[in-house]
């Protein structure tokens, strides 16, 4: 019987998954921010713009329940996907593969000078939650590797795993085919307790993107079916998905992303 596609039973590609590892020495944090979050991409002032489409799912999903930690898979130089989950969430834990980028957060964490300036995320976040000030819940950026059997550092989490994962243009830019995502997302859902919900986003029909002038990071390209049977080949169950499609002007040459899915869903 031919096995499909997203069943991740097949071996490893460890060749492929060691390929974009070394892609990634050269990604570089100020630029990563610059190609996706300045303005067309981050334009508070236009609802079409893919930010604030990112913060208002984001918002929606963190305020239907409450739980103790939350955990970003893969965060990379960025914090605007654990925003709205600071105020229903006691311990958010930031996590990702490069020293640089762990170093990027931590220095914004410090409140060191010249580091991104997160404040229109902030008040923007502020605006839709109808309140005046954050409680910054996020101490701790911890080194992760979504390939290995046990991703984080021993003794990262409760034993009995996170109460909600968050992971942002992740897992589809660290896997060479769908069967290496697919077994990510599982690898990922091993961390979650029973009953703990994962929001995920990501890009739609994305080949690659650009990290740094001459970077560049090659993505599987997912459609909204292949993320769907992914989900459910790692025992996740889909609550819901939305699909944001790129104006022309938000397609700016650091990548070929169509379009972005949001997904909210359940492990049993
Ligand atoms: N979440 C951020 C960054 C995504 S960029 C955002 O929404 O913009 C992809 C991130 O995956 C990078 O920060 C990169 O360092 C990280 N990464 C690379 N290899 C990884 C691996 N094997 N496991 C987990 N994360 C990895
Ligand atoms: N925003 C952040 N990372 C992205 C990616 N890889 N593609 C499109 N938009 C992004």
């Amino acid at each position: 019987m031919e096995r499909s596609q997203g069943e991740a039973k097949e071996p490893p590609n460890r060749e492929g998954i060691a390929a974009i590892a070394r892609c990634y020495q050269g990604f570089d944090p100020a630029m990563y921010l610059r190609y996706n979050y300045t303005p067309p991409r981050a334009d508070f002032t236009r609802t079409d713009s893919i930010v604030p489409w990112k913060l208002a799912c984001l918002h929606q999903a963190f305020t239907e329940g409450e739980s103790h930690t939350l955990v970003d898979v893969g965060s990379g130089p960025t914090l605007y996907q654990v925003l709205s989950g600071c105020e229903v969430f006691g311990r958010v834990v930031l996590t990702d593969f490069l020293e640089a980028n762990r170093r990027e957060l931590q220095r914004w964490l410090a409140g060191e000078q010249g580091s991104f300036d997160w404040t229109p995320y902030l008040q923007h976040v502020c605006q839709l939650e109808g309140r005046r000030a954050f409680p910054l819940t996020f101490q701790l950026v911890l080194p992760i590797d979504v390939h290995q059997p046990c991703p984080l550092p021993p003794g990262s989490l409760p034993a009995s795993g996170a109460d909600c994962l968050v992971s942002s243009f992740c897992l589809e830019s660290v896997s060479p085919d769908v069967a290496s995502f697919t077994a990510a997302l599982r690898r990922m859902g091993s961390l979650l307790r029973p009953g703990g919900h994962v929001l995920l986003i990501g890009a739609l029909g994305e080949s690659y993107y650009m990290a740094a002038p001459n970077v560049r990071i090659p993505v599987v390209p997912l459609d909204e079916a292949q993320v769907c049977s992914s989900l459910k080949v790692s025992g996740l169950s889909l609550l819901r998905l939305c699909v944001y499609t790129l104006p022309p002007d938000m397609r700016v040459g650091v990548d070929d992303v169509s379009g972005i899915f949001f997904v909210k869903a359940r492990k049993p």
